[in-house]
C-alpha cells in the first residue's frame, strides 16, 4: 500500500538513502531539511515533494507536516531522522554544540511528534532514529549518547501510551553520511576517522526503515539495529 511518509534530515545521509527507498518502493516521500538545493535536486531525481524545515522550530516543524497535508491530503509515516553528533570531551566543554545536539536531536524528535500527533487520531507511524549510541555510552559521546537515550525513552513512552499507533526506533550503527562533519575537536574527529571506516551504506538503514514500514497494520517493529557485521 503507497503511504505518505514524511523524512526530516532528508538531505543528505540515511534520510536521502530513506527516501529513494521508499520512493522507488512507490510510496509519497515529502522531504524535510534545511539545505534546500538538495531538497529539490533529490526531490525532482525521485519523485517527491519537499518544504525547508528547521526541526529546532515548532514552527516549522508545523508548517512542514501543514505542506505534506497541503500536498497530500494527510500523514501516514514521519521518520524523525535529523540528527547532528559534534562529539568531544566533556572537560572541552563546547556548550553550544551540547546545546545543539539537544535541540535538534531530543526537541526536533519532540517537535516533529507534536507536529503529527493531532493527525494520527485512527493510526499513524512514528519512526525515530536513534542509535547505538542509545544502548551504549562511550568517551566523547556522552551528550550525543544521551540525546539518543532520550529519542529511545520517548519512542517507548509514546509507544505505550497509544494503543493505536506504530512506533519504531531505528538504531544504526557506524554508518556512510555527513554525520562525523559536525566534529570540532581534533581528539574525537581522528577517532572517529579510524572508528568510521567500518561503516553500513545508508541504504542498510533505508532498508530497515522501509521493512519496519510494510508491515501488517496490526504489527509493530519496536525497534531495529543495525551495525557492521565486525563492530564489537
Ligand atoms: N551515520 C551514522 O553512523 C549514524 C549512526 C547512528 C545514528 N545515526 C543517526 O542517523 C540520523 C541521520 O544522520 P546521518 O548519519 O544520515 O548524517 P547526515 O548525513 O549528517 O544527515 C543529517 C541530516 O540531518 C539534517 N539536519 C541537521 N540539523 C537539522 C535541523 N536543525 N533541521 C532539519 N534538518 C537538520 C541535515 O540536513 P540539513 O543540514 O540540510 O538541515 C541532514 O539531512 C541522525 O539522527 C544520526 O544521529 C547516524
Amino acid at each position: 500500500m503507497s503511504k505518505v511518509i514524511l523524512i526530516s534530515g532528508a538531505s543528505s545521509g540515511i534520510g536521502e538513502a530513506t527516501a529513494r527507498i521508499l520512493a522507488k518502493a512507490g510510496h509519497k516521500v515529502f522531504l524535510g531539511a534545511r539545505r534546500e538545493d538538495r531538497l529539490k535536486a533529490l526531490s525532482s531525481e525521485i519523485g517527491a515533494g519537499y518544504a525547508v524545515l528547521d526541526v529546532t522550530s515548532r514552527e516549522s516543524f508545523q508548517s512542514f507536516v501543514d505542506a505534506a497535508v497541503a500536498e497530500h491530503g494527510h500523514v501516514d509515516v514521519l521518520v524523525n531522522n535529523a540528527g547532528v553528533m559534534p562529539l568531544s570531551l566533556m572537560d572541552s566543554l563546547k556548550v553550544d554544540e551540547w546545546d545543539r545536539m539537544v535541540d535538534v536531536n531530543i526537541k526536533g524528535v519532540l517537535n516533529g511528534i507534536a507536529a503529527v500527533l493531532p493527525l494520527f487520531t485512527g493510526g499513524g507511524h512514528v519512526v525515530n532514529v536513534a542509535s547505538i549510541g542509545a544502548h551504549l555510552v562511550t568517551p566523547t559521546a556522552a551528550v550525543y549518547c544521551a540525546t539518543k537515550y532520550a529519542v529511545w525513552a520517548l519512542s517507548e513512552g509514546l509507544r505505550q501510551e497509544r494503543d493505536d499507533l506504530r512506533v519504531t526506533v531505528i538504531s544504526p550503527g557506524v554508518t556512510e553520511s555527513e554525520l562525523a562533519d559536525t566534529i570540532t575537536e581534533d581528539h574525537a574527529a581522528s577517532f572517529m576517522a579510524e572508528y568510521r571506516k567500518n561503516a553500513l551504506p545508508a541504504s542498510a538503514i533505508g532498508d530497515a526503515i522501509a521493512y519496519a514500514i510494510s508491515q501488517p497494520e496490526t504489527v509493530d517493529v519496536n525497534e531495529i539495529v543495525v551495525r557492521p557485521v565486525a563492530d564489537r
